[in-house]
């Protein structure tokens, strides 16, 4: 019973909805034909693990000693057996290796002319995004069109990072002192959740992101909003930018028009955002002004040092960042 009920709890364990970050639901050129190697290599796996196993049944039960039974005759050496058995995974490994070599090319191929450039930068522990021919430059969430090839261009900075986004972008190190690419076409709009993939210390498990797969339209919207300036906050936002303009903010974070730092995340659109810390938290005026009063608390080891606001002034920064859409 113990036993049955731990098999089902594995075998359920695969049976999940709700998941984000599978790699079985391809939703771009480059992980569809990632997919369609896992797809060859599984299914000859199974034929061949189907071939192999009931053979060895069948042998089992077809030979077993039985009473009464003369010792079988006994063979040494079988020379057409022998060459069977070489040349058959042989020929199994030509028909993988053919259409992975393929893919290999394909994930290394060179950018089309017209497709979008974008530079990824690791740091820890979040993700710069640099469009460089659009003048946006945004965190943790990248957004990119629909049926557009992207081609991003990895950036180190400080650790090795890896930025892995199973469902569109696959998955590549982000080396310092290298310079990586991922060429790909999203090609169904939505929400895709990726996740640093290499151990790059205290917050490595809390390095997540975004990608928004918008319909080119609502692209062009969003780059149009990311280069508007941010509006003239009133009330309680007002008091957050005053309180912004003050503090020791200025130093890490770029805020167009009033602030240029660049240790952390360009915050000049944040509101524009849905999620906080990278991609840990949905963003919101309560978890925001927790994040302000103590990053560490939110997401231990994070860079940010604590400001010493106070709880009134962590409830203005997070009203005025959150009017930055
Ligand atoms: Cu960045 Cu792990």
């Amino acid at each position: 019973m113990g036993a049955i009920a731990i098999a089902l709890l594995l075998i359920l364990g695969g049976c999940a909805w709700d998941t984000p970050q599978t790699s079985l639901v391809p939703r771009s050129d480059l992980t569809r034909a990632i997919q369609g190697v896992y797809g060859i290599i599984a299914w000859v796996a199974l034929v061949i693990g189907v071939l192999v196993l009931g053979l060895i049944a069948w042998i089992l039960v077809r030979f077993r000693q039985q009473p009464g039974t003369p010792m079988p005759r006994q063979v040494r050496g079988h020379s057409t057996l022998e060459i069977a058995w070489t040349v058959a995974p042989a020929v199994v490994l030509l028909i993988i290796a053919v259409p992975t070599i393929q893919v290999i090319f394909r994930t290394q191929a060179p950018a089309s002319p017209n497709a979008l450039e974008i530079e990824v930068v690791g740091k820890q522990w979040w993700w710069e995004y640099r469009y460089p021919s659009l003048g946006v430059v945004t965190a943790n969430e990248l957004h990119v069109p629909a049926g557009r090839p992207v081609a991003l261009k990895l950036v180190g900075w400080d650790v090795i990072h890896s930025f892995w986004v199973p469902q569109v972008a696959a998955k590549r190190d982000v080396i310092p002192g290298r310079l990586n690419h991922i060429v790909f076409t999203a090609d169904t709009p939505g929400t895709y959740w990726g996740q640093c993939a290499e151990f790059c210390g205290t917050a490595h498990a809390n390095m997540m992101l975004r990608v928004m797969v918008d319909a080119p339209e609502n692209f062009d919207r969003w780059v149009k909003a990311q280069l508007a300036p941010p509006p003239e906050p009133s009330g309680l936002a007002a008091e957050g930018k005053a309180l912004y303009a003050a503090s020791a903010c200025v130093g890490c974070h770029t805020i167009q028009g009033l602030s240029a730092g660049t240790l952390g995340p360009n915050l000049s659109h944040f509101g524009s955002r849905t999620t906080l810390a990278a991609g840990m938290l949905p963003i919101g005026p309560e978890a925001l002004a927790a994040w302000l009063i103590d990053p560490q608390a939110v997401k231990p080891g994070a860079k940010m040092p604590k400001l010493g606001l106070s709880a009134e002034q962590a409830r203005a920064v997070a009203a005025y960042l959150l009017t930055l859409k």
